[in-house]
């Protein structure tokens, strides 16, 4: 049987090539109307490539169409989304062929960058996408969960429907979203397909989406999305809740909303995952060791246009280094770049830096430095100094923080 690559060219065609994702997470058979809505309202049916053998999706891969914030700046970026290959057709080839016409859908849209989470960090390596960030989660005993300093509650919180929720926590969430390097613009349709759905399969057999909002100095700072699962063993309370998103937009607003989060009764501990590694809690808390702060790969960056990304980001010394960048499989970014403050350019001149484009990635975003590249073997420095120069220039100071699986 032969199989070839394309992207989906309308909502049925789209709904096939979501099935080999769907399969993975357990359902057979069309996916249901409501959920192809959802996907279409924020994903359109070009953005997602199938492999097709006899008129069937045998493999998908899909792209949002995001604004990434990068430091210094928001560049287009491909959002990577649904990508798999049913098990009768896996090892033949074609998540690489998706890859290869994604990636070059990416470059002729000028999306300078792709990005995705991982299911498995041995994938997608080889296609030049280098690990940017670390992710954590914890759980924390609500009994040890008292703040080192005292704390006066402040400002007023406020439980609100679902429904009404967008227009109040939109702002909020901008606010965070343009400082934090790994989150992008949520649109309308993101907000009620994604972050606002509450749909029974996500419930995985918890309680509803609750939204509460958090007023200081007179307008909403801080937000949390967040399930209470409640359960009792003779008679003492052990549910959880599970933090799904919280954020405020001032150090005093995260603590509150966290405060808030903390302090619900009936629960024994917190649950939270895809927290930044630089998260307040960990100096908020008295013990912060019981947060069990555990962390994993996060991020993984993509730069599809080496010249394009590094232009549109931020460099915070003054200086430059040339970097000799290897890219087999997006052969146009080999080759020398200088990095500047003032500019990014290709050079012949001699590399003082040499690297995979992964390790590009790596660096791309804030959350690894080139120091720790090269402990790891995975930069050359060529010329003594470079690697110092190099994190001069891509220091960040924030760790990068995506609030959701995408
Ligand atoms: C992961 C998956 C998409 C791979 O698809 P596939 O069509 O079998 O992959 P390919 O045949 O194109 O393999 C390309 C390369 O990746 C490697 N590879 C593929 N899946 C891999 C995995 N899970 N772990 C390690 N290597 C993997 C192959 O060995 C091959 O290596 P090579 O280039 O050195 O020969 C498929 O197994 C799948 O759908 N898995 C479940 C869903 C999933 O994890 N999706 C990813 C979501 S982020």
């Amino acid at each position: 049987m032969s199989w070839d690559v394309r992207p989906c060219s309308s909502k049925d065609e789209l709904r096939a090539a979501v099935s080999p994702i769907w399969h993975y997470f357990g359902r057979s058979g069309p996916s249901p109307d409501d959920q192809i809505e959802r996907v279409t309202s924020v994903l359109a049916a070009e953005r997602m490539h199938a492999a097709w053998e006899d008129g069937r999706a045998v493999g998908g891969a899909g792209a949002f169409a995001f604004e990434l914030t990068v430091p210094g700046g928001r560049v287009p970026a491909a959002g990577v989304t649904a990508v798999a290959v049913l098990p009768t057709h896996r090892r033949r080839g074609i998540l690489r062929a998706m890859m290869r016409a994604q990636l070059d859908a990416c470059r002729e849209r000028g999306e300078p960058i792709a990005y995705l989470w991982a299911t498995e960090d041995t994938i997608y390596g080889r296609f030049g996408y280098g690990i940017a960030s670390f992710t954590a989660e914890i759980e924390l005993p609500r009994e040890r969960s008292a703040y080192h300093a005292p704390f006066e509650p402040s400002g007023a919180a406020r439980l609100m429907p679902l429904r009404e929720a967008e227009d109040v926590l939109t702002p909020v969430y901008e606010r965070v979203a343009v400082e934090t390097p790994g989150m992008f613009t949520r649109t309308a349709a993101w907000w009620q397909a994604r972050a606002l759905a509450d749909p029974e399969w996500r419930r995985r057999g918890g309680g509803d989406l609750q939204c509460v909002v958090l007023e200081l100095d007179g307008g909403p700072a801080a937000y949390a999305l967040y399930r209470l699962n409640v359960a009792f063993e003779r008679g003492l309370q052990t549910g959880t809740v599970e933090v799904v998103e919280a954020m405020g937009d001032s150090p005093r607003a995260t603590r509150a909303i966290w405060r808030y989060l903390l302090d619900i009764d009936w629960m024994a501990r917190v649950r939270a995952s895809l927290l930044p590694v630089d998260h307040p809690l960990l100096l908020l808390l008295a013990e912060p060791r019981r947060l069990r702060f555990n962390v994993r790969d996060g991020l993984w960056v993509r730069l599809v246009d080496v010249g394009a990304a590094l232009a549109v980001r931020s460099f915070t010394a003054q200086g430059s280094v040339v970097v000799e960048v290897a890219d087999r499989f997006c052969p146009w970014n080999e080759g020398g770049w200088r990095v500047s403050d003032g500019g990014v350019a290709r050079t012949d001149d001699e590399p003082e830096l040499r690297c995979d484009v992964t390790a590009l990635g790596s660096v791309y975003l804030g959350g690894f430095t080139w120091a720790q590249l090269a402990r790891a073997l995975r930069v050359e420095e060529v010329r003594h100094g470079a690697i110092a120069r190099a994190d001069a220039l891509f220091h960040t100071g924030l760790a990068p923080w995506c609030i959701e699986i995408f």
